[in-house]
């Protein structure tokens, strides 16, 4: 099949390997030289589990066992980019400096489904993370994994141009199922469309008439310059995150501000980024911010992914808010079945909703 993907991002362009991979005939489009807003600015933890326990105000339990499908599909990807240490994927886990009564009742949630959590007291924890603050009432462990989202994308994108992916810096001013048409009047006819533009998928959908109601959700991150070796996982806390990336240092995550489209920096949200980091791991307290970003998660008003085909030759893959590196994989191969017809019953818990779901409450963290 021809297939039109809008969107070269990690979804888009896993989207256009795993359909090139099966032989159909694809290309990417983007407005963008180089897709900044999520993929390139995410922090990279392959964490279902972390997510589960310290936001489950964003999970449930059908996205949860997505993220787990997708955990396991990580391993191959990495094969596929060229292997582990290209695009700096661990599968080491990460801590979670934190007990109480919330987080011991979700981790033991987690334990019954069959997940290998760890309970560790206060020496486990210091043991596992010599770096981190004390913290007294200890903590947990939990599988997972991390990759460098920018090396993934580089090299995702040079393998589907080198496997024949076509990729063209073009925007899209019109949509219909099997047409795409560009903003300098060209008219591109397939036999699919996927919609996979993250933060911009509403807009686009709209041209389609489909209503996709989402807004962004603006996110501030640093990377603190220090040698590696400071932290041995990633640690996940409540507010904080702490990212160890190959001869970089430490990334630390992230705000959740509702903004629109707004990506100026905010001086005072990273200070106080680093200054949660620093009090978690306090050798960070001298250490010079190296870089600091903002990304634009795609999140849709009711919270969840979708990955649905709307009508013969058009398919969404949108919506991925706080996890759109970890689901890459299981939306990869999502697609793929979408586009060939193929029942999967975990993906058809991420149709489109039937009403747009009730707008939250700001999200302002
Ligand atoms: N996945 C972490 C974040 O969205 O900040």
């Amino acid at each position: 099949m021809r297939v039109h993907i809008v969107g070269g991002g990690l979804i888009g362009l896993s989207c256009a390997w795993r359909l090139r991979s099966a032989g159909h005939q694809v290309t990417v489009l983007d407005a963008a030289p180089q897709a900044r807003a999520a993929s390139w600015a995410a922090g990279g933890m392959l964490a279902p589990h972390h997510e589960a326990l310290n936001h489950p105000e964003h999970h449930d339990h059908e996205l949860w066992r997505l993220g787990c499908r997708s955990l396991a599909r990580w391993r191959d990807l990495a094969a596929e980019l060229g292997g582990s240490a290209q695009i700096d994927h661990r599968e080491g886990g990460g801590v979670v400096p934190l007990r109480s009564p919330a987080v011991d009742a979700s981790a033991a949630r987690l334990a019954a489904a069959g997940v290998a959590v760890r309970a560790l007291t206060a020496a486990e924890l210091a043991d596992r993370e010599p770096a981190l603050a004390a913290v007294p009432g200890g903590g947990w462990w939990l599988p997972g994994g991390q990759v460098d989202p920018r090396r993934c994308l580089e090299r995702l994108a040079a393998l589907c141009v080198a496997q024949g992916v076509a990729v063209r810096q073009a925007a899209v001013h019109g949509l219909q199922p099997g047409r795409v048409a560009l903003a300098d009047g060209t008219s591109l006819e397939s036999d699919q469309v996927v919609l996979a533009s993250g933060a911009w998928t509403p807009a686009l959908a709209a041209l389609a008439g489909i209503d996709l109601h989402g807004e962004p959700v603006k996110g501030q991150m640093l990377r603190f310059a220090v040698p590696d070796g400071l932290l041995a996982h990633f640690v996940h806390a409540p507010g904080t995150y702490l990212i160890p990336r190959a001869g970089q240092g430490v990334v630390v995550g992230a705000t959740m501000v509702q903004a629109g489209f707004d990506q100026r920096d905010d001086p005072a949200a990273i200070a106080r980024l680093a200054a949660g980091a620093q009090a978690l791991v306090p050798a960070l307290a001298g250490a010079a911010i190296a870089e600091r970003w903002t990304g634009l998660r795609p999140r849709l008003r009711h919270g969840r992914p979708v990955l649905a085909r709307l009508a013969p030759g058009l398919v969404l893959a949108t919506g991925h808010f706080r996890n759109g590196i970890l689901l890459a994989p299981a939306t990869a191969d999502a697609v793929l079945g979408l586009v060939e017809g193929r029942p999967d019953a975990l993906i058809d818990c991420f149709a489109m909703p039937a009403e747009p779901g009730v707008a939250p409450e700001r999200i302002m963290g």
